[in-house]
């Protein structure tokens, strides 16, 4: 491998790198503004500046080749002093409204410019007077006095989402971005120039305003709105969801998401409509019952029948930990229709990440061996409206849940529900046990590319937070979450499927001994070909594809 001299060590590099790769590979973050990994190089900021032994002028690093032999300095008087100067010219014209701009606390302006501003300006001009609130489409403003031009949002346009909506308009200290006119930047994607413009110049029209960086915990987890299981970072604070972004995972979304994603899959966990604690049915409404009387009920109600009056309904919206017990029950119980069915949506998925099936764990449901092949699902609901199945004992749905089974619960005798809300689902229910939301546990998802990947808790249940009391330091780093677990707000009784069903057993005479999703997965590592010998603390924040799996067979 070629080597080169940087910041007096000798590093290796490949062939085509840019010396600000090369630097990132070996730990150097040299300042920039306009290069991104995952774009094209447009070299118009002049912020990475570095200095290269026999070039007279300092060169850009984001479109420099590293050569072999090369000597460089990232650092060097010269390369400070022009950062420097490149920074007080960015900042000729930037408003400095730090104090009421939503990228302060995660801005890459801010960043440099306490780490290279000479601190006042020389400047005695007035500053150039832009638009500030420009409607760029329906997900993003823009604030053209913050924007220092750098094209980032114009390229990503482009050449990620595929759909050239965005260009410069107008010359020199003028220039502005700007979609053609009566044109919207609109694409499914468009977020994502949020994330990578450097400053607070793209802001999005949901969380505007709503809350300071500093003031939230974020925790790693995984997008539930379609099977490519997006990596996300979900932003908390009071206890609840300001904001979803994307988390880099090479393997499955790069930096990105889609704005559906990032937008309607949050919502629900704080809603009005969040069951909080067990209901059972009482007239034509739902009266809050403890625990113990929810749990006795189901399973006097689930005794009165045969197995074969029987049906459980499993979940691509469950974990794979909540399907695994799920399937487990059923099986102890004797009841043999057990199936799940799919929310694929024919033709809305695209060629970048958005996939066809709506749901973040239709694999890991099959996987655990609950199955929506051969017309099960439809069998099931005949045998329901045929009365030949009584009871019904479903699993979490999706929240636009519309589809046969609504029909056939209306014949159905019993029926039990885990729901996170209240809706069309819950309707024809006996009982509702309030399941946690992805955002409030600990699992699994399994991606439609054989990836199973972790989810963990950002917001606090009442149970969450009885649970968390007393752990020990190393257990709660264990655990993986970042939430703040003295924050504000409102807490729902809610649990984890697998939970609730460990309870359940108890009273169906089958003693189920799980504590935490760990356990469920350890028990479903020693036995499951597919997860054979993987370790939950292994999965980490990139997931692991799946051994000895046909995806091709699978989805
Ligand atoms: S809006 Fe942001 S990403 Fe786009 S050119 Fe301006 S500074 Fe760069
Ligand atoms: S592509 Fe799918 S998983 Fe990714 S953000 Fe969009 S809905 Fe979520
Ligand atoms: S990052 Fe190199 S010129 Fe902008």
């Amino acid at each position: 491998m070629p080597k080169l001299t940087l910041d007096g060590k000798e590093v290796e590099f490949k062939e085509g790198q840019t010396l600000i790769q090369v630097a990132r590979e070996n730990g150097i973050d040299i300042p920039h503004f306009c290069w991104h990994p995952e774009l094209s190089v447009s070299g118009n900021c002049r912020m990475c500046l570095v200095d290269v032994e026999q070039i007279p002028k300092l060169v850009i690093s984001c479109s420099t080749i590293a050569t072999e032999g090369m000597v460089v300095e990232t650092n060097s008087e010269k390369a400070v002093d022009a950062r420097k100067a490149v920074l007080e010219f960015i900042l000729i014209n930037h408003p400095l409204d730090c104090p009421i701009c939503d990228e302060a606390g995660e801005c890459q302006l801010q960043e440099y410019a306490y780490a290279y501003s000479v601190g006042e300006s020389r400047m005695t001009e007035l500053k150039n007077h832009k638009p500030k609130r420009v409607e760029l489409g329906p997900n993003v403003i823009y604030d053209a006095e913050r924007c220092i031009s750098c094209s980032r949002c114009i390229r990503f346009s482009r050449e990620i989402a595929q759909e050239p909506q965005l260009t410069f308009v107008q010359r020199g200290d003028r220039v502005m971005v700007a979609t053609f006119p009566g044109d919207s930047f609109d694409n499914p994607y468009s977020m994502n120039a949020i994330d990578i413009c450097p400053v607070g110049a793209l802001t999005s029209a949901d969380f505007r305003f709503k809350s300071r960086v500093w003031e939230m915990s974020k925790t790693e987890s995984i997008c539930t709105g379609c099977s490519r299981g997006c990596n996300i970072e979900v932003w908390v604070r009071d206890n609840q969801i300001q904001r979803l972004k994307p988390r880099f995972n090479n393997d499955v979304n790069s930096y990105w998401m889609c704005d559906n994603g990032r937008l309607n899959t949050f919502k629900f966990v704080n809603a009005d409509n969040r069951v909080d604690g067990a209901h059972i049915k009482n007239g034509e409404g739902f009266e809050k019952v403890d625990w113990e009387k929810a749990l006795e009920f189901t399973a006097e109600n689930l005794k009165k029948y045969k197995p074969e009056e029987i049906a459980f309904i499993g979940s691509a919206f469950a974990t794979v930990e909540d399907n695994f017990v799920f399937n487990k029950m059923a099986k102890a119980l004797g009841v043999k229709n057990i199936a799940y069915f799919d929310y694929v949506v024919s033709g809305s998925g695209d060629n970048i990440l958005i996939t066809e099936d709506k749901a973040p764990n239709a694999l890991g449901a099959e996987l655990v061996g609950i199955k929506n092949s051969n017309g099960e699902i439809e069998r099931i609901f005949d045998d329901v409206k045929n009365k030949k199945i009584k009871a019904v004992y479903i699993l979490e749905q999706s929240h636009d849940f519309d589809n046969g089974l609504l029909e056939a619960l209306a014949d159905a005798e019993f029926v039990a529900v885990h729901a996170t809300n209240f809706g069309k689902l819950t309707e024809n229910a006996n009982v509702v046990f309030p399941a946690a939301t992805y955002a409030e546990k600990n699992g699994t998802f399994v991606n439609f590319q054989g990836r199973v990947q972790r989810i963990k808790p950002a917001v606090a249940t009442a149970e969450l937070d009885r649970s968390l009391d007393g752990l020990s330091q190393s257990r709660w780093d264990k655990f993986g979450t970042e939430f703040d677990r003295w924050n504000q707000g409102k807490r729902y009784d809610a649990k984890s499927s697998w939970k609730i069903l460990t309870m359940l057993s108890a009273y169906v005479g089958e003693k189920l001994r799980y504590n935490m999703a760990e356990d469920v997965f350890e028990e479903l590592a020693s036995k499951n070909e597919h997860f054979k010998n993987i370790d939950y603390d292994e999965i980490g924040d990139a997931g692991i594809l799946l051994k000895n799996l046909n995806v091709e067979e699978t989805v």
